[in-house]
């Protein structure tokens, strides 16, 4: 079942995926080498309890933290912990929040110190891909249009592997609401969008080959291979002639060419 949201809810879920964008932009300001992903993790949760919101992912299906904190070969749902960040790593940081009753969700990847020429081309490809995908995401177009555009630009046109195991959501009331985003698919296929209706879209993108496999914890998902991977998300409203973004990577692009320890590669 698919929920339009009025836009009332869309302003109230603006304010949502906004928390989580403030709250990766205070972590933008923190990463460096040194620091362990579990304190990340702890900084995030205050955060958010601090304004007035609640942690989603934490008890999700039994989910045990804050946020995911996935490291290079980890794709998603990486669990925090002691260990620490060290230069050339990449991490993507997903977070989600429930904020007056609405979610968000959304993530970014980050590089701490240089991580080397194809990597940084992997995280630039994969947030650009993400913005190709929300092109797409507009009155009249099917959700295939989304996946047609994110697939073909990151594995026809780049030669990267597009995680078929993991997909975008609706978001609402709900963490993941119906449609699927898949990160693949053909133009013209899956549901017709329209107006008011509110997507996770999230693409997850390998630099070797598409396999993944989840860990003996029972949610870390790593590339087969052992090549690095890379997690970006926004949450978008789909509109007439063009998507609303309702988070915002402005704030956390800002924190993060302020922040000396990470690479933006710009
Ligand atoms: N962004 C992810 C998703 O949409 C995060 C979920 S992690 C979980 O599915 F812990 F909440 F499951
Ligand atoms: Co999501």
């Amino acid at each position: 079942m698919i929920y339009y949201k009025t836009a009332a809810e869309i302003e109230l879920m603006r304010q949502s995926a906004l928390l989580v964008s403030k709250t990766l932009t205070t972590i933008a300001a923190e990463l460096k080498p040194g620091i362990s992903t579990l304190s990340l993790d702890k900084t995030i949760g205050e955060f958010i309890r601090d304004h007035g919101a609640i942690a989603s992912f934490l008890n999700y299906n039994g989910y045990p933290f804050n946020s995911c904190i996935s490291v290079n070969d980890v794709v998603v749902h990486g669990f925090p912990n002691k260990a620490e960040l060290k230069e050339g790593d990449i991490c993507s940081i997903d977070i989600g929040v429930i904020l007056n009753g609405w979610h968000g969700d959304h993530a970014y990847t980050f590089a701490i110190g240089d991580p080397g020429p194809e990597a940084i081309k992997l995280i630039n490809i994969t947030k650009e891909s993400l913005y190709k995908g929300i092109e797409n995401a507009i009155a009249g177009n099917r959700i295939g249009d989304i996946s047609f555009a994110i697939q073909d630009f990151c594995e026809k046109k780049n030669g990267y592997g597009v995680v078929r195991e993991l997909v975008g959501h609706g978001l609402g009331r709900s963490l993941h609401e119906d449609p699927q985003v898949p990160n693949y698919g053909k133009r013209g296929s899956g549901p017709m969008m329209k107006e008011g209706l509110v997507l996770a879209i999230e693409p997850m993108i390998n630099m070797g080959k598409k396999d993944v496999f989840t860990d003996r914890d029972g949610w870390t998902v790593r590339t087969k291979d052992g090549k690095p991977s890379v997690h970006f998300e926004h949450d978008v409203c789909v509109k007439k002639g063009k998507a609303d973004i309702l988070s915002d990577y402005s704030i956390i692009e800002a924190a993060e060419k302020a922040n000396p320890n990470l690479f933006t590669g710009a």
